[in-house]
């Protein structure tokens, strides 16, 4: 997709621009190499895990994926918070005991988001447009936590804003909700370049920013949306077709908050058959709400 070396230096400053402009007007939203850059090589540190291709995805795709390890054994009770995993890469890895000691810090919601703003152990932040920190009601008793922000999250600095959103927003009018009644989040804050499939370093690095995030919230109940979300949560490996509408647990400050793993509103947009499932997860929702 990208002209190559001999291709860019031939381009006046007009065709330069005139490409470009053909570029966003065929739907090209983001400029990927096409090369991978590894990264991880231009660290000192070792030991050096292998990073994920980056793999564009439309933003309808998130939590698209379907998981081949589905077979696995049901979602596990509350795993404790544990540090990174030693799989990352090293400076991810202080990355993520930083971030862990600055969340710890914060006291308040806000707080936290000025922290996350501030925070540069995430190299997601200098490709996004915007930090994407939450939407809703922070008094709600249900806190929905999602993959990552597309494209339109991220121009608005909103989750679930695009059509897996207006879809999310169906979904919880369905039950008699609103966004006055839920507070949403992401695993990550920050969209990854493309809508590629976020790395374990990112997850690792983001992921405290999260679990205080739901300690200040300290919700009734967690909605986990989609494999991505489930699967961090949950720390486990289990696909979310085993995992979806099972309650399972997240500890939080030594509280067990029940969390209701479910469909990515992304996955439903493109295979609308399997909303029979998300409906029924809707429903044990709205049971355990009103019981
Ligand atoms: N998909 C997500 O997981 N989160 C968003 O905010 C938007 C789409």
């Amino acid at each position: 997709m990208s002209p190559s070396g001999n291709e860019q230096s031939s381009l006046s400053r007009e065709q330069a621009a005139a490409l470009l402009a053909f570029y966003l007007e065929a739907g090209v939203s983001d400029a990927l190499g096409d090369e991978p850059v590894n990264r991880y090589a231009l660290a000192d540190a070792a030991p050096v895990a292998a990073a994920p291709r980056e793999t564009a995805r439309p933003e309808t795709q998130r939590g698209a994926r379907p998981d081949p390890r589905g077979e696995a054994a049901p979602a596990p009770a509350p795993a404790p918070r544990a540090a990174a995993p030693s799989s990352i890469p090293l400076e991810d890895a202080q990355a993520a005991e930083s971030a862990r000691e600055i969340a710890a810090r914060c006291k308040t919601l806000d707080e936290l988001k000025q922290a996350l703003g501030a925070f540069e152990g995430c190299p997601l932040r200098y490709t996004a447009k915007n930090l994407v920190f939450a939407d809703g009601n922070p008094q709600a008793r249900i806190m929905l936590i999602g993959e990552a922000p597309g494209r339109d999250e991220d121009l608005q600095g909103l989750p679930f804003v695009g059509r897996a959103g207006q879809l999310l927003d169906r979904m919880l009018a369905a039950i008699g909700l609103d966004r006055t009644g839920v507070y949403i989040v992401n695993t990550l804050p920050w969209r990854p370049p493309g809508n590629r499939t976020p790395t374990p370093a990112e997850h690792a690095v983001c992921m405290p920013f999260v679990e205080r995030h739901v300690e200040l919230v300290n919700p009734d109940f967690l909605v986990l949306l989609g494999g991505v979300s489930a699967k961090q949560m949950l720390r486990t490996d289990t696909g979310i077709m085993r995992l979806r509408g099972k309650w399972a647990s997240v500890e939080v400050n030594g509280r067990a908050v029940p969390a209701l793993p479910t469909l990515h509103p992304a996955y439903l947009l493109r295979q609308p058959a399997q909303k029979q499932l998300a409906w029924r997860d809707l429903l044990s929702l709205k049971a355990r709400l009103n019981g």
